[in-house]
């Protein structure tokens, strides 16, 4: 009895200020090589892993969980990389949408989706279709997302506009996801610590945290401890408290 009720009491624990947590889902290629593995069977696990993060999200009822799935520096691989990426993207969509929907979660994109496959465009939007109405956490995949790209094309809809002046909030009106709250949190895995063009407008303010663990090596409790330092952390915008 104890047990269950230490579990439902860390169900619920406390996500303070969090609205929106986003994951540079980084190390699947390292870690598969440890393995002795190729890379696309780390991609496969990767996937996985997202899965386990986004249902510990759900639990804890964030809002928001973005993740950087692909980015528009990834073209550079290898064509049989990209292939096998979007491969496991389009299969694992279409296999989870029950899932998705017995988890509440709404499915939203950032990132230029037409240069993709049919059968994956599909997939996308499909996907977002069935799980529109959805009210629980809204799961974000940024895929062939750009910080630059995100810049660029909402900069080139407000001088199609005609206006005199750019101003930040005319800005955010174009950019992708201009209808969620800015990251929180940002976290990264496999010891890397930068951004490679991840959200650099929207991220501006966001807190970082960058783990040693691979990707796949990715787990509930690593969430929560996230979270916590998060909490830790004294978020300040500029002025003196
Ligand atoms: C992140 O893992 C996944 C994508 C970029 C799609 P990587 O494939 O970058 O793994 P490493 O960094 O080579 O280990
Ligand atoms: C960032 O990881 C992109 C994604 C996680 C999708 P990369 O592995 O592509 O980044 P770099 O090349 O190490 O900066
Ligand atoms: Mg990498």
């Amino acid at each position: 009895l104890i047990q269950i009720l230490m579990k439902k009491i860390d169900k619920k624990k406390d996500i303070g200020n969090l609205k929106h947590i986003a994951f540079i889902m980084d190390g699947n290629g390292r870690w598969a090589k440890k393995r002795g593995l190729p890379r696309n069977v780390g991609h496969k696990f990767g996937y996985e892993k997202m899965k386990v993060v986004l249902k510990r999200c759900c639990e804890l009822g964030v809002p928001v969980v973005s993740v950087y799935a692909f980015s528009t520096e990834n073209w550079n691989r290898s064509k049989e990389e990209v292939d096998a990426i979007f491969g496991i993207v389009r299969d694992n969509l279409v296999a989870d949408t029950p899932l998705f929907q017995e988890w509440n979660v709404k499915i939203s994109t950032m990132g230029d989706t037409s240069k993709f496959p049919k059968d994956l465009q599909d997939a996308l939007s499909d996907i977002k279709k069935s799980t529109e109405s959805n009210t629980g956490t809204i799961l974000n995949l940024c895929i062939n997302y750009g910080g630059r790209a995100d810049v660029c094309y909402a900069v080139n809809q407000v001088l199609a506009k005609k206006l005199a002046k750019v101003t930040e909030e005319e800005l955010g009106k174009h950019l992708y996801g201009a209808n969620l709250p800015d990251p929180d949190l940002i976290v990264r895995t496999s010891g890397e610590q930068r951004m490679s063009n991840f959200l650099i407008w929207q991220g501006a303010y966001a807190e970082l945290l960058f783990l040693k663990q691979n990707w796949p090596s990715m787990s509930p409790k690593l969430v929560d401890s996230c979270i916590t330092k998060f909490k830790k952390r004294n978020r300040r915008f500029g002025r003196v408290k």
